[in-house]
């Protein structure tokens, strides 16, 4: 006999909606240098990356996650009491417990929502939407909220030069709903944790409240090797995605990569094989490298800049820590 589960009628999925939360405090590269052995030169050579937003202390994960899930709800038209469900993607949230998304649903004033945080550092966000996508198109929720947000300051050495004129602070947020057509393509991913060393917390918060002699809980990137990697997995990543929702290298008019860096940006869709009129996200310019939060924030830019529009097929492809990826190819909100 059937069961009644697997007889549910399925739908589709489409992202309805995005809005983000940008920090009030712009740091320029000038300002880091004052930090750091650099040069303005250098960062913008080797990154892109121009100016960054760094929160302030009143700008916390809760606070930024909500007001980008505010005008996500606002840009799809939904009401914040239709959620089903809030899923947070962050590596920098410090506190385990309770998650993060239920605090977001709670402020908010989604009553009704359940919420779960996913830990897939910079590709979270991909993660996050390819779960938000499945419970929509099986039925098991009509609205989910997908949040990716980070305060990258707080577990980033301000001192070291690998890692601190890179990283920043914000967030982003999507509403997914039903869709009469297909709107979320299957995911691809994967991750390779022989490499996790390459991006990694020195040390826990438990080690250090132990010890607290031991240098306190930062970030630690061996930022050439993720780089190697990232192309290296990205790539066929991203074609295998294209693939999956039928589509060519032309079909697309948007690229939304992860914002980890513009050179590795440029790489991605050169390697790819994107054509020149393909938009190719390039937030990280003046939002640095925002991890979970990255995606979603590239994707408001994009649309508000008038580069792509609703509708269009755009390829997300999140990387980082694991080291491991996820991505999928959307239509635009
Ligand atoms: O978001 C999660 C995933 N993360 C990423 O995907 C990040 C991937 N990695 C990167 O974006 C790049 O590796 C960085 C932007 C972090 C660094 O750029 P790079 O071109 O890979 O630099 P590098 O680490 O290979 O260092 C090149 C040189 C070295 O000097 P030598 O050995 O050639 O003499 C470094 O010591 O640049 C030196 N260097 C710096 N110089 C000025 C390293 N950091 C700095 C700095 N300012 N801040």
């Amino acid at each position: 006999m059937t069961s009644q589960l697997l007889a549910a009628p399925r739908t589709h999925s489409r992202i309805l909606g995005v809005g983000v939360h940008r920090p009030r405090r712009v740091v320029s590269n000038k300002e880091i240098c004052e930090w750091i052995d650099s040069t303005e030169e250098w960062i913008e050579t080797r990154s892109g990356i121009r100016s960054r937003r760094f929160a302030e202390k009143d700008e916390t994960l809760a606070v930024m996650a909500v007001s980008a899930a505010r005008s996500a709800l606002r840009h799809a038209g939904v009401g914040a009491g239709e959620v089903d469900c809030v899923i947070v993607a962050s590596m920098s949230n410090l506190v385990q417990t309770p998650p993060l998304a239920v605090t977001v649903a709670a402020d908010l004033g989604a009553t009704g929502s359940a919420g779960f945080d996913v830990s897939a550092a910079c590709a979270g966000f991909c993660h996050a939407l390819a779960i938000a996508g499945d419970m929509v198109s099986t039925r098991q929720a009509r609205y989910v909220l997908v949040a990716g947000v980070e305060r990258m300051t707080d577990i980033v050495d301000p001192t070291d030069r690998g890692v601190a004129f890179l990283f920043a602070d914000g967030a982003g947020a999507v509403v997914v709903g039903p869709s009469a057509a297909p709107g979320i393509g299957p995911v691809v991913r994967g991750a390779d944790g022989s490499s996790r060393d390459a991006l990694r917390m020195n040390t826990g918060w438990g080690a250090f409240r132990a010890d607290p002699t031991l240098p306190p809980p930062r970030m630690k990137m061996d930022g050439r090797r993720v780089f190697r990697w990232a192309v290296e997995h990205a790539v066929p990543a991203g074609r295998r995605a294209l693939e999956l929702a039928g589509l060519a290298p032309g079909d697309l008019a948007a690229f939304v990569p992860h914002q980890a860096n513009l050179r590795m940006i440029e790489i991605l869709a050169a390697r790819i094989g994107l054509p020149d009129h393909v938009a190719v996200a390039d937030d990280v310019v003046v939002s640095g490298n925002t991890s979970a939060a990255s995606i979603p924030l590239a994707m408001e830019a994009l649309l508000r800049s008038g580069r792509a529009a609703s509708g269009d097929a755009a390829l997300l492809m999140g990387f980082g820590a694991g080291l491991n990826y996820a991505g999928q190819v959307v239509h635009l909100p």
